[in-house]
C-alpha cells in the first residue's frame, strides 16, 4: 500500500484521474470500476475533460460499484442516477460499456452475473472507491469478509443515516448490493480516495490499525498495489 496526500481536492482529483487515464491509455479494453458518491465527482470532471481532449474510452467497460436495494433506479439518489449525472451523461458510451446491478432482477443472480462478467474479462484493472465514515468500502460494511465477491449487504446504521445526503427526502435504506472486498484486493489498481476534514478520523484509524474485518478499509494493508489518495484535510490526523 502506498499513501499519497495532495494540497487540495482539486489536485487530488486530478491525480486520481491521471492514474485512471494512464491505465486506459495502456489498456484500451480495461475494466474500470467506479464509485458513485460525493468523493469522486472531481475525478469524473477531470476524466470528462481528458476524454474531450482525446482520451479514448470507446472500448472500456465501466462497472458501477454498488446500488441501494428497494430504491427506484430513477431516483436521483440511486448510485446509477448519480453516476449518470456526474459522469456517464457527459461521455459517449455504448450501452454495453456500462455494467451495473439491476435492482429489479433477482439479486443473487445479479451478484453471480457481475462476478462472472468481471472474472471472464480478466478481472478489474482499476477500482476507485471512497470511504464511509464507518470505514466501509462500497456497501461492504464492518464485519464483511475480506474474501467476499459481490453480495447483498445489510446496511450499517451509520450508512442508513449518512446515505440520506444523496436523497431529496427522508428515505428508508436497509439493504444494498455491492462488489466485494476481494474484488478490491484483486484489482490491478485499487484506489481509496478521501477528501475533507470529515474523513480525517476514519483515515487515520484505517492507516493506524492492523487489517481487521471490523474496519473494511483496513484491507489496504494487505494489498501491495493499493493506493490511498487523500487531500491534506483528510490526511491531517495521519502520523507522517
Ligand atoms: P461519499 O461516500 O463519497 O459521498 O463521501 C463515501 C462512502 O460512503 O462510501
Amino acid at each position: 500500500m502506498q499513501v499519497q496526500a495532495f494540497k487540495d481536492y482539486q489536485e487530488l482529483s486530478r491525480k486520481v484521474a491521471d492514474q485512471i487515464a494512464s491505465v486506459i491509455r495502456k489498456k484500451p479494453f480495461a475494466q474500470v470500476c467506479i464509485a458513485s458518491g460525493h468523493t469522486p465527482i472531481g475525478v469524473f470532471k477531470c476524466l470528462i475533460e481528458d476524454i474531450k481532449n482525446g482520451l479514448d474510452v470507446s472500448k472500456i467497460t465501466f462497472i458501477s460499484l454498488d446500488e441501494w436495494l428497494n430504491i427506484d433506479p430513477t431516483d436521483p439518489g440511486s448510485c446509477i442516477s448519480m453516476l449518470n449525472k456526474d459522469f456517464f451523461d457527459h461521455v459517449k458510451l455504448r450501452k454495453e460499456q456500462v455494467v451495473m446491478f439491476d435492482v429489479n432482477a433477482n439479486s443473487v443472480a445479479e451478484c453471480a452475473r457481475v462476478n462472472d462478467l468481471i472474472s471472464t474479462n480478466g478481472g478489474l484493472d482499476v477500482m476507485l472507491v471512497g470511504i464511509g465514515l464507518n470505514g466501509h468500502i462500497g456497501m461492504n460494511e464492518p464485519g464483511t469478509s475480506f474474501r467476499s465477491y459481490a453480495h447483498l449487504s445489510n446496511l450499517a446504521e451509520a450508512t442508513r443515516t449518512s446515505g440520506q445526503k444523496y436523497f431529496q427526502k427522508p428515505t428508508v435504506l436497509t439493504t444494498g448490493i455491492t462488489l466485494g472486498l476481494r474484488h478490491f484486493a484483486e484489482s490491478r489498481l485499487p484506489i481509496v480516495m478521501a477528501n475533507g476534514a470529515k474523513k480525517a478520523g476514519i483515515m487515520s484509524k484505517i492507516l493506524n490499525s492492523k487489517p481487521t474485518e471490523d474496519i473494511p478499509g483496513t484491507i489496504v494493508h494487505n494489498i501491495p498495489q493499493a493506493l490511498v489518495m487523500l487531500d491534506e484535510e483528510a490526511a491531517q490526523e495521519i502520523d507522517h
